[in-house]
């Protein structure tokens, strides 16, 4: 079983952007500029870089951070082929060490989520050392309701011309986890090749994070839904702005 997104790289940005993901990524731009004081900043799980270089064409200085080599690989080629010069690290989060401080961190689309419970504190500690004083971390985690009941034990596929794919979940109780198991089959001339990727995602509650927050020092400036909105018992994702 491995977490390290090898696999699915390649088809990410297929799979996932779309126009709702963009207004997602907009709304994270505005609240990025609404809450720091300065230019400086890394985007932690930054994936293929899709808010990385939406941040760097809004101005900022950007550091995209991934511990997935093949993410990091797609990062670089689409910053490449859109002539936005940005640096991206290969770190793991949980060991994340920072020569200079930045002004602020962001961390979205369930990086959190792949954390276990036993690395949280030390991995906000990470966060929080890496930021100046005043600095701003943005975070969101999919919610509880979300990996218990979306994802749970379902299944989800999509059947394209050139690329398909089947997501099967399997809800893990005990843990309260969702194993995420992935089939991609990318068409190449006449045949299809078949692509697998498996993935553990780990429940967060919110009371749990905002416990481990405040002992590391952070204050909290906003808990809301993916766009801003009141938490509800059903919202899938939980938005985190904190302060140093
Ligand atoms: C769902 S993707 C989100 C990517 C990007 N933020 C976006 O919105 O498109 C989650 C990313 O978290 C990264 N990740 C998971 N665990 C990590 C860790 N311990 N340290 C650094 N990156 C990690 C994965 O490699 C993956 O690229």
């Amino acid at each position: 079983m491995t977490n390290e997104y090898t696999a699915l790289a390649k088809f990410y940005e297929d799979i996932i952007y779309d126009d709702k993901y963009k207004l997602w990524m907009n709304y994270i731009v505005k609240l990025v500029k609404e809450n720091t004081l300065g230019k400086l900043g890394l985007d932690v799980a930054c994936g293929s870089g899709i808010l990385t270089r939406l941040l760097k064409r809004n101005g900022f200085d950007v550091t995209g951070v991934d511990f997935s080599q093949d993410m990091l690989n797609v990062a670089q080629e689409k910053s490449y082929n859109e002539k936005l010069n940005i640096r991206y690290l290969k770190e793991d989060m949980r060991s994340l060490k920072t020569l200079n401080k930045v002004d602020f961190i962001t961390v979205i689309n369930d990086g959190i989520n792949y954390i276990e419970d036993k690395y949280l504190l030390k991995t906000f500690k990470n966060f929080y050392n890496s930021l100046k004083k005043g600095g701003t971390l943005i975070f969101d985690v999919s919610s509880p309701y979300k990996l218990k009941n979306v994802l749970g034990n379902n299944a989800f596929g999509d059947d394209g011309d050139n690329l398909s794919y089947l997501w099967l979940n399997s809800y893990n109780d005990e843990f309260k986890s969702v194993d995420i198991s992935l089939s991609i089959f990318e068409k190449q001339g006449d045949k299809y090749v078949r692509f697998n990727e498996s993935q553990i995602q780990y429940t967060h509650e919110v009371n749990k994070l905002s416990e481990i927050l405040s002992s590391v020092g952070f204050n909290v400036v906003k808990i809301s839904d993916a766009l801003g909105n009141e938490l509800k018992e059903t919202s899938d994702r939980i938005l985190f702005v904190l302060k140093k």
